[in-house]
């Protein structure tokens, strides 16, 4: 099925409704089907390495303005399960905007994004689609992971409790279960002697780390990094990066916005630049990042590695104003994407 239209008459601004199909690149049929089911997740089962099974995420066509300004072109992109993608661009090239539209946690104005056959916050309806309430859009998320830069961590809670929350609060998983996994998690992440400690007393990297687990802990079908390492000490940058690898070599399916080359050349399997919402070129890393085709992405890496290219200085990740900010922590199907400031500087 070709779609023609992607109104949004469901949605609340106006100005995220857009006309007929506004790009060339026409959006196409996911790889698999609408309606696909999504299994349900079971905490009891035992596995310890998430996002193993599924995790197809197919990005067509996909278009985003803030304003005037059209941070997203056109973006096709397909991540196969298992595989692990690395995004690299430069500052304002609409990195972070494409993650956080793999969430949903930014509408699109056109295009389409699939999660294992089923479209990311939207339900179809002919050629339109409209927005998911709410509700659905939080029980999709409970499949996507999402790390940021700044940990976002509850300062209140221990290691062993931020782990074990959303599991319960998002899908009800008992506390004795929700904790017994949110150790097997903290193990794998190399933090089970700190499970009863609080963020404040915790490293940059172990926070980080406990961040990890708990994206793991709902299971989800994909793990989205938004530059997981630079809001840390060049010390700590290893460690975090080895748990990633890790996850990478279980078959985790993983999406990383980093600005660290040689972690992306030996860990990814396609390296995407992209530049100006817009995908310049993508391929394995032998291709992207050792013989780039295209002069942006050969200055581009010429500037990572000489230093001035930076990466984005710290920020809190979720933005003030942005949707999931109109979810109360409390909600009971809130997830770690609702919530925090980071860590310390709510203590
Ligand atoms: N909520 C928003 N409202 C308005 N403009 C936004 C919003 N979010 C992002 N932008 C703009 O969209 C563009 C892309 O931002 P994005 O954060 O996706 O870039 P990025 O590639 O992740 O950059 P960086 O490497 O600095 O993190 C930027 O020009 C940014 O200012
Ligand atoms: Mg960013």
């Amino acid at each position: 099925m070709s779609l023609t239209d992607h109104t949004h008459p469901a949605h609340p601004h106006p100005e995220h409704t857009h006309p007929a199909h506004p790009h060339p690149d026409q959006p196409r049929s996911p790889d698999s089907g609408p309606g696909s089911t999504i299994s349900g997740s079971d905490p009891d089962r035992g596995r310890v390495l998430a996002a193993a099974t599924g995790g197809l995420v197919t990005v067509r066509g996909v278009r985003k303005s803030f304003g005037d300004l059209e941070v997203l072109r056109g973006i096709d992109l397909t991540v196969r399960p298992g595989e692990v993608t690395a995004i690299l661009g430069p500052s304002g090239s609409g990195k972070s905007t494409l993650l956080r539209t793999i969430n949903h946690l930014e509408t699109i104005d056109a295009g389409l994004i699939t999660l294992d056959g089923e479209v990311i916050g939207y339900r179809r309806e002919g050629n339109l689609l409209h927005e998911l309430p709410e509700r659905e859009v939080l029980r999709q998320r409970t499949q996507v992971g999402m790390v940021f830069q700044g940990f976002n961590l509850f300062a209140h809670m221990t290691a062993l409790q931020n782990v074990a929350e959303a599991p319960r609060r998002a899908l009800g998983v008992p506390k004795r279960i929700a904790e017994a996994r949110a150790r097997e998690l903290l193990a794998l992440v190399g933090l089970a002697e700190k499970t009863g400690e609080h963020p404040r007393r915790l490293s940059g990297g172990q926070q980080q780390r406990v961040a990890i687990a708990r994206a793991l802990a709902l299971d989800p079908k994909v793990l989205l990094f938004d530059e997981p390492t630079s809001a840390l000490d060049p010390e700590l940058v290893e460690e975090v990066l080895a748990v990633i690898r890790r996850l990478a070599r279980q078959g985790t399916t993983l999406m990383i916005v980093t600005h660290e080359i040689s972690f992306a050349r030996s860990v990814a399997d396609t390296v995407v630049f992209m530049d100006r919402g817009a995908i310049v070129e993508q391929g394995p890393p032998s291709a992207v990042i050792d013989h780039p085709a295209h002069d942006r992405t050969r200055s581009f890496l010429q500037r990572v590695r000489t230093g001035e290219e930076e990466p984005s200085p710290r920020q809190d990740a979720p933005a003030p104003a942005h949707r999931e900010d109109t979810t109360s922590p409390s909600h009971p199907a809130s997830i770690p994407t609702s919530v925090p400031r980071p860590a310390e500087e709510q203590s």
